[in-house]
């Protein structure tokens, strides 16, 4: 075995969404964005010692966890944060409805771009507040802004844009002047720019990702940032994220819309959090390189064996974005579901007949999922 990530354990029987969702049929279950690894060992026995502990009171979170943000984004991406622009949350979905709450109005509008993560469409929805949508455009096989669509969606009512970087599901790692130019349209339309950074750990091939706040004075007070542990190390079931906000009357106007509605963060997600952004970095390395090979073995694999399947460049994230219009079918996730591969539905994020592969598993795994897909697609012609 040449990598702690070769490793198949079982998760079936382990309150996992993700296994729950195919239990008892013989589907690999490829949809929600959580991988099939254990967290790094350091996370684990922090999580360890505050259990044997043995007392689960009301949580805040000790400066130590507080400071070890701090750090880390100083460390990564050279910016320097301040304790008070911090708002833990106990999820970024939850977030996405917060922030709708707080910067729209009903009547007003909240514009993204799509394809895009469901909650970006959902938020805004149960929110009572509009959605207003700009597809995203092609530059060959890379999914870039397109700044038509992006005017002729803005309207008069529209008060903030949601955006996502690096970006699900178009697995794209914008650039300075791409962030630039998100940055400027915000300003010419006074919106307030909500930066879901996710996935900002998860990038590929060595890139490095930009905080947009961190372009300009402008862009650190009419924006704010979420960030999450979750996604990297593998902690979702944690619930605990953040909201980076430095504005101060921005920062208040969330607070006053989560207030009373918001659950805390638990004992454990603090915890996990702080051992993550300390001492996750070894264990990081080795998964961003095991991520590239597992993103390379899609790309093959689709190259050889899946025709009529359209794959894009892929920077960041372990979610394989596919356009597979071409088989007309009524039903994608239901079709390869009937030949044991689990998918998550493009129609989920503005774009039917897409679907997402999640290549977070061990190889094996993946290849199986993908011979699955072949049999699928063989099965049609
Ligand atoms: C862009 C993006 N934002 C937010 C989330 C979910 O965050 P949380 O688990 O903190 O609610 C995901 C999960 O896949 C995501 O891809």
């Amino acid at each position: 075995m040449d990598s702690q990530f070769d490793q198949v354990h079982e998760r079936r029987s382990t309150d996992s969404q993700k296994w729950q969702k195919y239990e008892g049929r013989d589907i690999l279950p490829m949809w929600v964005a959580d991988m099939d690894f254990k967290s790094p060992q350091p996370v684990l026995d922090a999580l360890h010692r505050r259990v044997d502990h043995g007392i689960f009171g009301y949580a805040r979170p000790e400066p130590s966890a507080t400071e070890a943000i701090l750090e880390m984004l100083e460390r990564n991406y050279g910016w320097k944060a301040e304790a008070e622009w911090l708002v833990w949350l106990p999820g970024l979905v939850v977030g996405l409805n917060i922030t709708s709450r707080a910067f729209a109005e009903p009547g007003d509008s909240i514009l993204t771009t799509t394809p895009i993560y469901p909650p970006f469409l959902l938020g805004p929805k149960f929110q009572g507040r509009s959605v207003v949508k700009a597809k995203m455009a092609l530059d060959g096989d890379r999914w870039v802004v397109d700044w038509d669509a992006m005017e002729a969606a803005v309207n008069d009512r529209t008060r903030m844009f949601l955006f996502c970087n690096p970006h699900n599901p178009c697995a794209r790692v914008f650039e300075r002047s791409e962030l630039e130019a998100v940055v400027s349209f915000c300003e010419r339309h006074d919106l307030i720019l909500c930066s879901d950074e996710i996935h900002c750990e998860l990038l590929l091939d060595g890139r490095t990702h930009t905080p947009i706040a961190t372009l300009s004075e402008s862009a650190l007070q009419n924006s704010f940032t979420l960030i999450a542990p979750s996604k990297t190390y593998n902690l979702a079931g944690l619930g605990c994220s953040l909201a980076i906000i430095p504005n101060r009357s921005l920062r208040n106007r969330f607070v006053a819309s989560a207030r009373g509605i918001m659950a805390e963060v638990n004992n454990l997600g603090y915890v996990a959090c702080e051992a993550a952004y300390r001492h996750g970095g070894p264990w990081l390395e080795e998964l961003l390189d095991y991520l590239g090979g597992n993103r390379d073995l899609v790309r093959a694999f689709a190259k050889a064996s899946l025709p009529g399947v359209t794959i894009y460049e892929h920077e960041a994230t372990y979610l394989s974005w596919m356009d597979v219009t071409q088989f007309n079918l009524d039903d994608p996730v239901a079709y390869f579901e009937s030949h044991g591969i689990g998918l998550t539905d493009g129609a989920f994020f503005d774009s039917p007949g897409h679907v997402r592969l999640n290549f977070g598993c061990p190889r094996s795994t993946l290849q199986e999922g993908l011979n699955r897909m072949k049999a699928a697609i063989d099965a049609l012609a």
